[in-house]
């Protein structure tokens, strides 16, 4: 298969990880006879930097034009003090909507090899924990109407969403759900907010199309507490775009494996933008010090989801797994008795495992 990917590295440590899942996905197109070619795209400070702006228009039509873009980190302190508009965030939010990427897929999971760096107490995730954060990633407060009135003495941010928006997010999140454990949590705050009334609404007219589905809702406050209190409760988690950028951060937490996370961000075709979980780390850009596995677990799922290509995915997925098991550990994961690797000694290392 000829592939087009469009890398944005971005900021602090994006370059350093990027490289090692370029190094990786090069390796299996190797292997299984693809080839990839490689747009390299600017977006955040080092746009800012090199551009004035996040984002350029240029950037966005590169990367709208691939198949599948790979995306490292944005932001770091040395952008702190430009103003709200053009921070390198709003690169990564000019992107998603941009792109019309609705469907963000955050899996968090315990990896068995790493289970002691869960905060949690083993009694607590003695089942295990493998959950599905299923993020509305276009629509909600982040997008809605802003601004300032009174003179600079009140602002607000405006919370929408339409039945649409909801429909075509609630069926990702059941979909998901049939090829994991059938359960889907709405997480929501319906005894205070509009919109999560019509989320509860909407979803519960979708979930009639999928039968053999449980369907279950959440206030967000309690999810919180549920997320650490029992966090085999969750297989499949539902909700809207803030709630779900909050519950994901916490999600990735007990996993204690921040470091290992990959993310998706899809719409109706098999177009996707894949990242880590984790941010940019600007205190170790550049060190050789970054863990790549989220990224290069990132890859693989992007191999899976923009491209159909399954068994590569499995590929890159096991070759992370035996690496893990042959004790190779990055810093931020590394406990007694391992062997702590750089950034690009660990790409080595499952780039070799590849098979
Ligand atoms: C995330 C990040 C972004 C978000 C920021 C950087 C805008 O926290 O991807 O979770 O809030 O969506
Ligand atoms: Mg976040």
């Amino acid at each position: 298969m000829d592939m087009h990917i469009a890398l944005v590295p971005g900021d602090g440590i994006g370059p350093d990880i990027v490289r090692e899942a370029v190094k990786v996905l090069d390796r299996t197109a190797e292997i299984y006879g693809h080839s990839i070619a490689y747009s390299e795209v600017d977006a955040g400070g080092v746009s800012i930097d090199r551009c004035g702006v996040p984002l350029t228009d240029e950037a966005l039509k590169t990367a709208a034009a691939s198949d599948a873009v790979l995306l490292g980190a944005v932001g770091g302190p040395k952008w702190d003090h430009v103003p709200g508009n053009l921070r390198p965030e709003k690169a990564l939010l000019g992107l998603r909507s941009g792109l019309g990427l609705f469907c963000n897929l955050r899996p968090a999971v315990i990896y068995p090899e790493l289970s002691e760096a869960s905060p949690l107490k083993p009694s607590v995730i003695s089942g295990g924990v493998d959950l599905l954060v299923v993020r509305e990633l276009t629509g909600g407060i982040y997008f809605g109407e802003k601004g300032r009135g009174d003179d600079d003495r009140s602002a607000y941010d405006v919370m929408r969403y339409s039945a649409g928006e909801i429909e075509r997010i609630a069926r990702k999140a059941f979909e998901a759900a049939r090829l994991r454990r059938n359960r889907v949590t709405v997480v929501d705050k319906a005894n205070v907010l509009e919109t999560s009334r019509l989320w509860r609404e909407t979803v519960s007219r979708v979930a009639e199309d999928y039968s053999g589905v449980e369907l279950d809702y959440m206030y967000v406050d309690n999810a919180a507490m549920q997320l650490v209190r029992n966090p085999g409760h969750f297989d499949v988690l539902l909700t809207e775009n803030m709630f779900g950028d909050i519950l994901s951060d916490e999600a990735s937490m007990i996993t204690g494996s921040i470091g290992m996370l990959a993310s998706a961000s899809l719409r109706d075709d098999s177009f996707g933008m894949y990242e880590p979980i984790h941010g940019s780390a600007p205190d170790i850009a550049g060190m050789d010090k970054a863990n790549p596995i989220a990224t290069i677990l990132s890859a693989a799922m992007m191999l899976r989801y923009s491209f159909s290509l399954e068994k590569e995915a499995r590929a890159i997925e096991e070759a992370v797994s035996s690496a893990l098991s042959d004790g190779i550990r990055t810093r931020d994961i590394a406990g007694e008795g391992d062997m702590v690797v750089g950034t690009a000694a660990c790409g080595d290392e499952i780039a070799r495992r590849l098979s």
